[in-house]
């Protein structure tokens, strides 16, 4: 039997790898983290339109130059700051992006700082090339607290991961607490990496702010994007990662080695993302924004369960006051026909909290809630 690298062995122990989905006949969906909807058909249409111009060629390695100039054309819009295509590589969605840093700035030892709950695609990235995950927890009501990251840096530390809004938490962060981590990232000489592919699903009157908006640290700040979310075009596998020229020129070493370059007409796709019509994008959200102000009525009415409202994203993380593991729960649920993530899959600090995701219609997700109300009371 060929014997699989130390390396992967590591990463196959960890609970986001070893995810088992079973679905169980009728049951509803509140685990996935991806839009319902479908790509937005002028995205589709860019695409059949690249491939038929004969876009199915490789592309240059650090991205298409019209998808490159989009962004740079968002970033001013959206947060009003200037960028070139010189800060910009084109990934092979988020995922690509997080190992693509892990590749090129860790060492065998070095540490990466995720707070913890957080998505668990870093730790994974992390510990895939050589580095060691340090988790620092975060306040009760689930945001950074910046003397606990202080206390976990050491000179190994090289790098501080968040995604922002965060997944699984739901919360999004105010300019002051960013500036905050951004001043600690700075005056110790880490990498920070801000993960932003949530940052158009904003509900309430929160508003978002970008790391690439933190002057004072633009040396050192990694923001990473996708289309994934934003634009429902999860199977198009296109993200991206804005940064320091130099810091740019130092990733496309390893993205290239693994990808050549991104796939071509998704890439043109992308372009009509950004530039094309965004009132896709707001249905969308005010889509989610329907299904959320359900979904957290119906959770008030759960006595077993506590949570704070969801800022950004698509979920609410409740805790359950039972005495079980979040993994039991899930089980549990799953046998009463609803499934969930388990909270513990986003860092020791997730124990005893389940990840609901609004990525079903209100009805699926009305009938969701009233399964799992149920179930929470029959354990009572
Ligand atoms: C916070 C976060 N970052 C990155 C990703 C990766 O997304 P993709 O590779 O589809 O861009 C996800 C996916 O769920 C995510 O939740």
């Amino acid at each position: 039997m060929l014997q699989v690298s130390e390396r992967v062995k590591q990463i196959s122990s960890s609970e986001r790898s070893q995810r088992k989905i079973v679905i169980p006949q009728g049951a509803i969906r509140m685990d996935i983290g991806e839009p319902d909807f479908s790509t937005p058909e002028h995205i589709q249409e860019a695409a059949f339109k690249a491939m038929r111009d004969n876009h199915t060629h490789y592309g240059n390695a650090f991205g298409d130059e019209e998808l490159r100039e989009a962004i740079c054309f968002a970033l001013k819009r959206d947060y009003g700051v200037d960028r070139t295509i010189d800060n910009v590589l084109i990934t092979t969605g988020g995922i690509e992006a997080i190992n693509t840093i892990a590749a090129t700035y860790l060492n065998q030892g070095d540490e990466a700082l995720i707070l913890d709950p957080d998505y668990s695609g870093y730790a994974d990235a992390v510990t895939l090339f050589g580095g060691k995950p340090v988790y620092v927890s975060l306040t009760s009501e689930l945001r950074p607290d910046l003397s606990a990251i202080a206390e976990k840096i050491t000179e190994h530390t090289k790098m501080i991961f968040l995604s922002n809004p965060c997944n699984p938490t739901g919360t999004v962060l105010s300019e002051t607490e960013l500036r905050a981590l951004a001043g600690v990232a700075h005056y110790h000489n880490l990498f920070l990496i801000v993960d932003e592919v949530y940052h158009k699903l904003l509900f309430g009157n929160t508003a978002h702010f970008s790391i690439c908006q933190v002057d004072e640290i633009q040396d050192r700040a990694i923001m990473l994007n996708s289309f994934s979310k934003t634009y429902a075009m999860t199977g198009w596998r296109v993200g991206y990662l804005v940064a320091d020229a130099s810091v740019i020129r130092q990733m496309v070493v390893f993205h290239r080695a693994i990808v050549s370059c991104v796939n071509t007409p998704s890439q043109k796709a992308c372009v009509a993302a950004l530039t094309g019509p965004q009132d896709c994008v707001e249905s969308m959200r005010s889509a989610y924004d329907e299904r959320r102000q359900m979904v957290e009525q119906k959770l008030q009415e759960i006595e077993t369960l506590s949570s704070t409202p969801c800022q950004g994203a698509f979920y609410s993380f409740p805790r359950f006051s039972q005495s079980m593991t979040s993994k039991q729960m899930l089980a549990y649920l799953s046998d009463r026909g609803v499934l969930v993530r388990s909270g513990s899959e986003f860092g020791r600090n997730g124990e005893g909290h389940i990840r609901l995701a609004f990525t079903r219609s209100k009805e699926e997700l009305e009938e969701g809630m009233t399964r799992i109300k149920k179930a929470l009371e029959d354990l009572d």
